[in-house]
């Protein structure tokens, strides 16, 4: 297992940690790639949670960015209760990040335009134009592969922001975890594992 310094620092762990946060959108094989979204249900159908590739990170305003589409339950559970957390595994580094966050949901504007302009040439562009929203039965025998002409007009690309309240990080370690809970404002608290 990594050993990291059990002395490590406020200001060097949010490094450390928003240095694979911002690693992971551009690398295909970190594990932080793909980190699980937690959110709400509406009414009594209760927490639900599901993958999601994270698209952008930012160390200075501690926000994450993932693309979804408008028409899925996870926005209409956010818009409804905007606290989230998402849940990141690293078998490399042995650790575990729980962030805890208050989303956004963009619909449109500049921040949708740009992620719609980055993922419209590629394989990906496919997820967001179906006619019919995700979740949506499936009728039999339809063709599920969307209008290659629907790639030039509507799509339903959503930008999901995610303000970082606090995270919560665990490291497994043969010499004893370590746990601590990190905050935008700098504080860092050691917590029992
Ligand atoms: C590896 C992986 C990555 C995924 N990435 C995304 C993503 O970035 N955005 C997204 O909306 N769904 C993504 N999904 C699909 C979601 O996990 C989920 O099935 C879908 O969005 C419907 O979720 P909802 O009904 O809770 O809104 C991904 C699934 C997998 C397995």
């Amino acid at each position: 297992m990594p050993q990291e310094n059990p002395e490590i620092s406020a200001d060097d762990l949010a490094t450390r940690v928003w240095q694979e946060l911002t690693r992971a959108p551009h690398d295909r094989h970190h594990e932080w790639r793909t980190p699980v979204l937690a959110t709400q249900g509406i009414a009594a159908s209760g927490p639900q949670a599901r993958t999601v590739v994270l698209r952008h990170a930012d160390a200075v305003s501690w926000t994450l960015c993932v693309y979804t589409d408008a028409r899925s339950p996870k926005c209409s559970e956010l818009q409804t209760q905007p606290l989230a957390q998402l849940i990141f595994w690293s078998k490399r580094l042995h650790w575990q990040l729980r962030v805890s966050a208050l989303a956004t949901v963009e619909l449109e504007g500049e921040q949708v335009n740009a992620a719609w302009e980055r993922v419209r040439q590629s394989h990906a562009a496919t997820d967001y134009v179906s006619p019919m929203p995700p979740g949506h039965i499936q009728p039999a025998r339809q063709s599920i592969k969307p209008d290659p002409g629907d790639l030039a007009s509507t799509h339903h690309l959503a930008v999901l922001s995610f303000k970082v309240n606090s995270m919560d990080w665990l490291a497994l370690r043969q010499d004893g975890h370590r746990r601590a809970r990190l905050s935008p404002s700098g504080s860092l608290l050691w917590l029992v594992p």
